[in-house]
């Protein structure tokens, strides 16, 4: 039976997944473990506006469970020690250089993880590769764990390992629902007492029909194939935004008439500015890289052109822009509405609204930055690697009030659908902006007849109506 965990990984999946266990499991005692001495000691901030990671829900489960049966530490040696069971939730970005550089996934943080277990547990650990990894990873991590390996029970050196994939489903913003109430979980192995082991810990608060068991491969593809699937819907859905433009058509009566098709369904049908977040460009590149390894390339080809959708879709938005505003932006105030890369995280990678403002910077306009989730010092922090440093600090500002920010605005773009910006009082921004103004919607949520009747001109993503 399980009774210790311990989460090498305190970040995005590893804080609230254990949050959500320790809240199901009281007699479980959990160890996060983190590199990092300064997000571990945010995760144990009094002040819990201070957390490392903003989720609608956190705040009241960490108050039940932290100190309690949640520690957070960076006691990394002494967790793995004492642990019958391991998740691995380590972060596994693109290489940036070598072999696969662009495509493969580092896997420099796993295997530190791997080699770490692997010196010090003791006794029989299970090891959960909760992380996002390319399939047979779980080979790698047993190889290294095999090294240490040792049978005999009677030896004060007895430790033996079992490899299980278990991949985390949650998506940022509704994370604490969906990991209290999961679609499925998934676990891959091939030790029947482990994957039983750990199906026991999710039976404390999961139906036993929504645990699926699978092998390992077919487990670490799902995740692969399931990111998959779901960012190509919103390339799908955002290559039809730019016909309806064209058209005539409007992008919300086609995608809901479309999703009625009960094959179909409604939901991912949202157009906008492009997919962001940590994982839909990254495992797709992933599921290139594997696919051109085996020679499938045209089986790489194909998602390919899930990722050139959603350049594209950013590229061709920042090019509405400037040509709306007269084909020309510089030292023009332009006020973004949302860095974050959807509303309710504080999460900005690959966050459209990067690449967007980069463009438009590049071309000398003064952009205002808005949003509730997301610091100044953020901001600064990811577009100071791709801006020459003169140029970035004097053009950007940041406001915390919507409407001070809009004094004297040429345009406003909307990049996060964040519920505060579906109220503005148009009337109140249509007074103070500079004239013609001009809204973006790169969202789709804001009422056009409420701009327009305040003489302020809209474009908003897939609108066909706004054609002329
Ligand atoms: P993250 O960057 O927020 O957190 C990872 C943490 O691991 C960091 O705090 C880092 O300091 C720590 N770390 C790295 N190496 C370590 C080591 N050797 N020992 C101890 N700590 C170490 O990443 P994340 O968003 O939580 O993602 C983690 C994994 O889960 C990735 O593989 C990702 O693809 C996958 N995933 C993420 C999401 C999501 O929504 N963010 C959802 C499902 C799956
Ligand atoms: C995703 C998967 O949903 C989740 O299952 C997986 O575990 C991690 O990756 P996440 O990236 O956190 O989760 O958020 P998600 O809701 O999937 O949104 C990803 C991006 O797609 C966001 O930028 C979002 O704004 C965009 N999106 C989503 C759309 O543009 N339209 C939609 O209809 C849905």
């Amino acid at each position: 039976m399980i009774r210790k965990i311990c989460c090498i990984g305190a970040g995005y999946v590893g804080g609230p997944t254990m949050i959500v266990i320790a809240e199901n499991c009281p007699d479980v005692i959990i160890n996060v473990v983190d590199t990092n001495p300064e997000k571990i000691e945010a995760w144990n901030n009094k002040d819990l506006s201070k957390l490392p990671v903003f989720e609608p829900g956190l705040v009241k489960l960490i108050k039940r469970v932290r100190n309690k049966n949640l520690f957070f530490t960076t006691e990394i040696d002494t967790s793995i020690k004492n642990a019958d069971a391991i998740f691995i939730s380590v972060n596994t970005p693109i290489k940036s250089s070598g072999v696969g550089a662009g495509q493969a996934s580092d896997l420099k943080w796993v295997e530190a993880s791997a080699r770490r277990i692997a010196e010090s547990a003791t006794g029989h650990t299970i090891v959960i590769e909760k992380s996002t990894l390319p399939v047979r990873t779980a080979k790698v991590i047993k190889e290294i764990l095999e090294t240490k390996q040792s049978f005999e029970k009677s030896d004060s050196k007895f430790k033996t390992f079992s490899v299980l994939s278990n991949p985390e489903f949650l998506a940022e913003g509704t994370a604490i629902n969906n990991l209290q109430k999961p679609d499925r979980v998934l676990i891959g192995g091939d030790n029947f007492d482990s994957i039983n082991e750990l199906k026991s810990l999710y039976l404390n608060w999961v139906e036993e029909e929504k645990i699926i068991c699978s092998n390992l491969w077919s487990s670490e593809l799902t995740k692969l194939t399931a990111n998959a699937f779901l960012a190509q819907r919103i390339s799908s859905i955002n290559s039809i935004s730019a016909i309806c433009e064209v058209t005539g058509a409007d992008i919300k009566e086609v995608a809901k008439a479309t999703g009625l098709d009960s094959r179909i369904g409604e939901k991912f049908l949202n157009a906008g500015p492009g997919f962001g977040g940590s994982c839909f460009k990254k495992d797709i590149l992933n599921l290139i890289y594997l696919s051109n390894y085996f020679n499938l390339k045209e089986v790489g080809d194909y998602w390919e052109q899930i990722i050139k959708i959603n350049d594209w879709q950013k590229k061709r938005i920042y090019e509405v822009i400037v040509e709306k505003l007269f084909g020309n932006i510089a030292d023009k105030k332009i006020l973004i509405l949302g860095f974050s890369f959807k509303a309710n995280t504080n999460d900005t990678r690959e966050s459209p609204s990067i690449g967007i403002s980069i463009d438009l910077l590049k071309e000398n306009s003064k952009l205002v930055f808005h949003d509730p989730k997301v610091s100044p010092t953020q901001i600064i922090n990811v577009l100071k690697n791709e801006i020459d440093s003169n140029q970035f600090s004097k053009n950007i500002s940041f406001s915390d009030d919507i409407y001070s920010a809009s004094h004297d605005a040429d345009a406003i773009i909307i990049l996060t659908e964040w519920e505060e910006y579906k109220m503005i009082d148009w009337k109140k921004i249509s007074n103070i902006m500079r004239k013609p103004s001009w809204v973006f919607d790169t969202r789709g949520i804001v009422n056009v007849e409420s701009v327009r009747s305040e003489k302020i001109n809209i474009w908003q993503v897939g609108n066909g109506f706004l054609r002329n």
